[in-house]
């Protein structure tokens, strides 16, 4: 009886968390950054999907960068709106700014 509820379950919450995008179909900085194989703690990928288009947990990205400037959306990353994590003191200088670079492009 057991089981045959949690079973179910398990497989419904396996089905939710998003995968990274492969790793060898990507070649920019900021979008390896975003799926999690420079830093494991820096894994927005869990959250917006691999390419950005967001999962139930997290929104879609593509656009943003036509709705919001860079400083708006480095906020957003440094800051951890809602129940996004803030990445403050995760990135350095440069891979923020490659990651912005990245989200930029998302259209
Ligand atoms: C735990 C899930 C989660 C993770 C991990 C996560 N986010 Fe988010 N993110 C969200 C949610 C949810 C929102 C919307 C929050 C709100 O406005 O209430 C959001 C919002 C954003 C926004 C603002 C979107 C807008 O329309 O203004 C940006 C930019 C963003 N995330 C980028 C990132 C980046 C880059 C990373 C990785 C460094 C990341 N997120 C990691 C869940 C997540």
């Amino acid at each position: 009886m057991r089981m045959s509820l949690l079973l179910p379950l398990l497989a419904l919450t396996a089905s939710c968390s998003a995968s990274p995008a492969a790793r060898d179909t990507i070649a920019d900085r900021g979008q390896l950054l975003f799926n999690g194989y420079v830093h494991k703690n820096v894994d927005c990928y869990v959250c917006h999907a691999g390419d950005g288009s967001g999962t139930w947990k997290g929104s879609n990205l593509v656009g943003i960068g036509e709705k919001e400037n860079r400083e708006a959306i480095e906020k957003s990353i440094r800051s951890g709106p809602g129940i996004m994590p803030s990445f403050e003191g995760k990135l350095t200088d440069q891979e923020m700014n490659e990651l912005i670079d990245w989200i930029e492009t998302l259209k």
